[in-house]
């Protein structure tokens, strides 16, 4: 075990999961500002949860597949011929280059770089000009599967072949989310947000049980019924719900219902996805970790049949972007915060900041040695 390794073992076990909320303090600040706690997170956390890659209707038809990055680990998933999704690590067994970018349709997975070619099984099927080569097991040189599993709309991929099932870790949030018709939704739009914080101070802030929301955010205050909002906790999963202002309120020029209609969910899945359902609206949060004060935020808007009018969504969309800037603002500040002498580590509002303690503990599993 490295000096470097210790140490970090060290800053996770002083967090304490057995501590109830009520007496609890929050991780301290080393866990969002230190190099070696966001590599253990790399490897402990994120290249063995599932993550959202593609949507399932980019998929849709044979030797359509797509590509790209989680945790460092290049990933494709390709939809066979035979209509079964697969997925691999997508770097080719000659020299490592990803053996395709981007996404596309083909009948077979050809490397750029030397025109090694692998079938949509990612069996080898072909490497040019390797006359004369000894001790060549083209059986062993396939690309290594990873897993893949469909929910909602999305392709998730884990790179864990020992990770539990996905539909096995959210059957609370589906059973929700399939009662709320979210099979109606159509996908619009996606935007991607640069933050400067750590990726946990983001899913921190969304799941403080709406604590932060009559100071943060005036206008989405004004279109829930704070005292209806509540927050239950799952395996690897919390959901946080509210419904919608009965009111008038003149801090908004729409109707609150038209747009949440009889209220909202804000579902979270361990480690970094959100899903906020309200009205005849989701969407989706991915927070992306790019390095210990670094993250990105992919949304994708999605939209029942018939969606009303174009003005209605758009106007829906611009809400969820003040939102968004409001949250990225305090973002961004409780980051310069965390890495400053004068804080060290905080408490909960035990009644309130549970989804948040919860996160916490699930995390602290996932860290220790
Ligand atoms: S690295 Fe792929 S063919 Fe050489
Ligand atoms: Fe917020």
């Amino acid at each position: 075990m490295t000096v470097a390794r210790r140490t970090v073992q060290d800053e996770v076990l002083r967090f304490d999961p057995a501590i109830p909320i009520e007496r609890a303090w929050t991780p301290p600040s080393s866990w969002y500002v230190s190099p070696e706690l966001f590599a253990l997170e790399r490897e402990r956390v994120f290249r063995r949860e599932w993550t959202p890659v593609a949507r399932v209707a980019d998929l849709a038809t044979p030797g359509a597949y797509a590509s790209g990055v989680v945790a460092g680990e290049p990933w494709v998933v390709v939809r066979g011929m035979d209509g079964e999704l697969r997925g691999f690590a997508n770097t080719c067994r000659h020299k490592g280059r990803e053996v395709v970018q981007g996404c596309g349709r083909a009948e077979k997975l050809v490397c750029g770089y030397h025109a090694w070619s692998y079938g949509l099984d990612g069996t080898l099927k072909s490497a040019p000009r390797m006359a004369g080569i000894q001790d060549f097991d083209r059986a062993a040189m396939s690309l290594p599967p990873i897993q893949v599993e469909v929910w909602g709309p999305w392709v998730f991929v884990n790179f864990d072949l020992a990770a539990t099932a996905l539909l096995e870790r959210v059957p609370e949030l589906d059973g929700k989310l399939q009662a709320s018709g979210w099979d109606r939704l159509t996908y619009l739009s996606s935007t991607t947000w640069d933050i400067g914080c750590n990726w946990k101070v983001y899913v921190d802030n969304y799941l403080d049980g709406g604590y932060h929301i009559p100071h943060m955010h005036p206008t989405l205050d004004a279109q829930i019924d704070m005292t209806t909002y509540r927050t239950e906790t799952f395996a690897r999963s919390s959901l946080q719900s509210t419904g919608t202002s009965a009111v008038d309120d003149p801090r908004i020029d729409f109707e609150a219902r038209q747009r949440m209609g009889d209220g909202a969910l804000y579902a979270w899945l361990f480690p970094n996805f959100m899903l906020n359902r309200y009205g005849s609206c989701l969407d989706s949060n991915l927070v992306i970790p790019v390095g210990p004060d670094r993250c990105q935020v992919v949304y994708d808007f999605f939209f029942e049949e018939p969606a009303g009018s174009e003005d209605f969504i758009a106007e829906s969309v611009a809400q969820s972007a003040v939102t968004q800037q409001e949250d990225i603002a305090i973002c961004e500040s409780v980051q310069l915060g965390l890495g400053a002498a004068s804080y060290e580590r905080g408490r909960y509002a035990p009644q309130v900041e549970v989804g948040e303690h919860h996160f916490h503990r699930l995390l602290f599993e996932a860290l220790k040695d």
